[in-house]
């Protein structure tokens, strides 16, 4: 087809590339041959992240990267991306994701995250740029009926404003597409994201006290806190403690560089689920990090977190059938991964 073209002469616009799915995927994106452009105004990311992309990749390769510190809000900055780079395809992972906050402050998060998807796309637009994939998330499920979740499992009410608007954005770009049949979207659900770069220079670092389970687990590991508290030992579980579909965050790069081989000369709205189809509970997590790390690292029972599903993991054949795509790696890798970023870089990119 016409608009089928290789990697090398394709321009990706990676919103959120400094963040840590984000950046993870540039370097996937950038070993492909793509040419990457990120946009990111670096409000939970650090501009460190962009040497560490270059020396992961080396300096060929890193020639075909451009960065803008800007928010993907900014309609004029967007503008002048546009007009400066040949962008044919954008990956959009900027937005806001602590969901407690999201609780607290929901005006700040559909402002945000619903406003920039709205500002981005309509940019796109203009510019004749078509094609998205989106960072969607497995929230939207909410509290399963039946594992595993296949992409026909039915979104479910979320339990907060951060899940809202991955399901807003999810509908409003449905909603492109009933309304201009030119455009191409890919709805990727992650499950629970974690792991780093091998090489140990990137990984998640999140700002003040983590919401989620590894990155807590691994300032326990290098001791910046005392203890894991897990939230609830009664549900029912093998071991009593949530189960998740934890996917490492080199894989979900790889799916999305796959999901842009696969969306190339298509056009329609199409979801997958990234996730390994291997449900872990929070007590073998901690086994399993503190096997990585050498050391037992202590825990406390605590109640259930207001929210929390009790289980959740993947059904990844579609992804398998379609994109070619599969996870590679287990929650050991997961976990090894995890602390050679943290034992490295205790204090994240800041340390
Ligand atoms: C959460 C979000 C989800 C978001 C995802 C991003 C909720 C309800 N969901 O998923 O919308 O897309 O993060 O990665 O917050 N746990 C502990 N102790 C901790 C932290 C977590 O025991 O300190 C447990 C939780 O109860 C859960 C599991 O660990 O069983 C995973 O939690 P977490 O890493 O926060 O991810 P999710 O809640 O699955």
């Amino acid at each position: 087809m016409s608009n089928q073209k290789a990697p090398q002469d394709t321009c990706v616009l990676v919103t959120g590339g400094a963040g840590f799915i984000g950046s993870h995927t540039v370097v996937k994106l950038l070993e492909g041959g793509y040419q990457v452009v990120i946009v990111d105004d670096l409000s939970n990311a650090s501009e460190r992240v962009l040497d560490r992309i270059d020396r992961i990749v080396g300096e060929d390769a890193s020639s075909r990267l451009s960065f803008y510190r800007a928010d993907v809000n900014d309609r004029e900055a967007l503008d002048v991306i546009f007009d400066e780079n040949p962008i044919d395809r954008v990956i959009h992972f900027a937005g806001f994701k602590a969901v407690g906050e999201s609780v607290s402050k929901p005006i700040e998060y559909y402002s945000n995250n619903i406003g920039s998807t709205l500002t981005l796309v309509d940019v796109m637009r203009d510019h004749g740029c078509k094609s998205i994939v989106f960072s969607s998330s497995a929230t939207v499920y909410g509290d399963p009926d039946a594992l595993p979740l296949t992409e026909q499992s039915p979104k479910k009410p979320a339990t907060n404003p951060y899940g809202w608007t991955k399901w807003m954005i999810e509908e409003i770009l449905g909603s492109l597409h009933t309304a201009d049949p030119a455009w191409n979207v890919v709805l990727l659900r992650y499950f629970n994201p974690i792991g780093a770069h091998p090489s140990g220079l990137m990984g998640e670092d999140p700002k003040g006290i983590p919401n989620n389970l590894l990155p807590y687990v691994a300032q326990v590991a290098v001791g910046r806190r005392d203890r894991v508290h897990v939230f609830g030992d009664d549900y029912d579980t093998p071991d009593g403690t949530g189960v998740r579909d934890y996917i490492h965050v080199m894989d979900l790069a790889a799916g999305h560089v796959a999901a842009l081989a696969w969306m190339d000369g298509r056009t329609g709205v199409e979801v997958f689920n990234l996730g390994t189809g291997n449900g872990t509970s929070v007590l073998e997590i901690i086994e399993a990090f503190s096997a990585a790390c050498g050391r037992e690292l202590p825990y406390v029972i605590e109640p259930r977190r207001p929210g929390d599903v009790t289980a959740n993991y993947a059904d990844c054949a579609k992804a398998r059938r379609e994109m070619g795509w599969e996870a590679q790696f287990g929650i050991a890798d997961m976990c090894r991964d995890s602390w050679t970023w943290q034992s490295h870089n205790p204090n994240g990119y800041e340390g």
